[in-house]
């Protein structure tokens, strides 16, 4: 089957942090996993270059705003390969490609009826390249988000009627209880919905640096409108002389933050509905990384650097490390300290350790060869179901529950060698036996975890394997009981060495 996903297009007013990072390792989760299950799939992520945010950035830098983009753009791509995000096609909405989708799809919502000439007038900001009501601004008339004066707006642009779409929309969320999760977030956007749906802007005027609006070029594409559609666009031109929309179109999964839930699960869908094309199949919304209980963000100057994370720790230990410590889906807060704690106890001890303890233990005893023998019944029982629990916490986009999972085996491994003490039983020439069953369980629940941690940890799992003999990592492999016995075993290393307690990840202001 096709699977497609999507991380938001981040805009390239700024540089990566690790919010961003955040998403685009959760989605690199997915999709690697659902590779392991066989799935035909395609992941996608890119940049967002268009409208205010990022125009207003490059007036501020005093540059062109392409160069802003150009510079900006190949920061997100590094950051991608540098967290080992294995997209398929990173996607820029200046690419001339994106544009001319666009253009064509927007002139066919205007065919269909679905866009009107009219009159803004209210609160618009150019951060949030978002249209607030009154309610929504703070004291000051500020943006409730950035905190910037907002000035009342009165322009003449097109409009698209979402207003038109409301008895669509609550059908399609009747009719899908799961296509926005979690269910609080559901919750919301209906009750967004049921609140009563306003027509908005689909152009803006007073900026040019966008993609023209085909039948009144004086004005571009909103922003959001241009954005929203690199989801499809993509698909077009990912690969050249191909056209993969039908063979990924629509979407099987957008992975975004809450602050654009209103964009995914309303404006999205009906956009979609206005244009003739499928709506996607599910939305994930998960919530905010925090640093000192505030939102990390880079205005707020609270970010920590992913790079200089990577640099010192690795790189799935920082993929591990957040979507470990903050449950996905909700708001959580991260710091150097609890990083490095999760580096030393979980990482370096229960994996690293284990692995390393276990592989000596097979060297030692067994002259490199894991055992040929059965393990015991009680591990076994432990690892029953595994694969498939894993398979359903991941449909429903569960990244940290399905760590948990397996991280709890990793635990129990831990506890069993303490329990069996082989090292003892080593001793014991009658205990030959028991010896091996307790070397086979340890080297196949390694083997285990290590296929299903592959997604969250890809170059520590292919050590391990790889020191273990057995390299298959497909998921008809993470059965327990499948496959250690006889493999030669060989040199690991140290898997999360230990960092220097004098080089924490600082924060560090961006
Ligand atoms: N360009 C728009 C998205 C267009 S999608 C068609 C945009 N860009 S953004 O650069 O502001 O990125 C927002 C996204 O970055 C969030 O939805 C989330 O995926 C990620 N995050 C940015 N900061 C984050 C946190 N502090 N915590 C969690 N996610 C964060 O909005």
């Amino acid at each position: 089957m096709s699977f497609y996903l999507t991380t938001p297009i981040y805009y390239v007013n700024g540089e990566p942090h690790l919010g961003h990072v955040y998403t685009t390792v959760a989605a690199d989760v997915v999709a690697r996993h659902m590779r392991q299950r066989g799935e035909d799939v395609f992941f996608l992520t890119g940049t967002d270059e268009h409208g205010e945010p990022v125009a207003q950035a490059a007036e501020r830098e005093g540059v062109p705003p392409r160069e802003l983009a150009d510079r900006n753009a190949e920061r997100f791509k590094r950051v991608a390969e540098r967290v080992n995000a294995t997209n398929d096609f990173f996607i820029r909405t200046s690419d001339e490609e994106h544009k001319a989708v666009v253009t064509e799809v927007v002139a066919r919502m205007k065919e269909n009826g679905h866009v009107y000439e009219g009159t803004y007038e209210g609160w618009y900001c150019p951060r949030c390249a978002d249209f607030k009501t009154d309610s929504e601004l703070i004291e000051g008339d500020k943006c409730p988000i950035h905190l910037i004066v907002l000035e009342r707006e009165k322009e003449d642009n097109w409009f698209f009627r979402l207003s038109h779409f409301q008895e669509r929309l609550e059908q399609l969320y009747a009719d899908n209880p799961a296509w926005v999760l979690p269910p609080n977030r559901y919750n919301e956007a209906l009750s967004f919905i049921k609140g009563g749906l306003r027509d908005f802007s689909l152009s803006r005027a007073r900026i040019s640096w966008g993609v023209p609006v085909p039948w009144d070029p004086e004005q571009v594409v909103y922003v959001w409108v241009d954005a929203l559609f690199n989801y499809y666009t993509a698909l077009s031109y990912a690969r050249e002389g191909e056209d993969l929309t039908e063979r990924f179109w629509p979407a099987s999964l957008h992975v975004i933050a809450k602050d654009i839930l209103k964009f995914h699960a309303v404006f999205w869908p009906a956009l979609l509905m206005a244009a003739d094309l499928e709506v996607p199949r599910r939305i994930f919304i998960h919530g905010y990384l925090l640093m000192d209980d505030h939102k990390m963000s880079k205005s707020l100057g609270n970010v920590l650097d992913p790079f200089h994370v990577m640099d010192l720790y690795g790189t799935d230990a920082l993929r591990y490390y957040l979507l470990r410590e903050v449950a996905f889906g909700q708001d959580g807060s991260i710091s150097p300290e609890s990083f490095e704690a999760r580096y030393n106890t979980e990482l370096a001890n229960t994996y690293g350790n284990l692995a390393s303890r276990a592989l000596a233990m097979i060297g030692r005893y067994r002259d490199g060869t894991v055992p040929d023998a059965a393990p015991s019944a009680e591990l076994a029982a432990e690892f029953e179901g595994l694969p498939d629990r894993v398979c359903e916490l991941l449909d429903g986009v569960q990244v940290s529950a399905a760590l948990d999972e397996i991280w709890q085996r990793a635990r129990r491994l831990n506890r069993y060698v303490q329990d069996e003490t082989p090292w003892q039983l080593a001793k014991e020439p009658d205990q030959a036996e028991h010896l091996d069953q307790v070397l086979a369980g340890v080297a196949e629940g390694l083997r285990v975890v290590s296929v299903l941690l592959h997604p969250w940890m890809p170059e520590s799992a292919e050590k391990l394997l790889a020191a273990l003999g057995r390299e298959d990592r497909s998921l008809e492999h993470a059965q327990f009981g499948t496959g250690a016995g006889g493999a030669q075993i060989s040199e690991l290393g140290q898997l999360f060495p230990k960092v220097e307690a004098s080089e924490p990840p600082e924060a560090s202001a961006a």
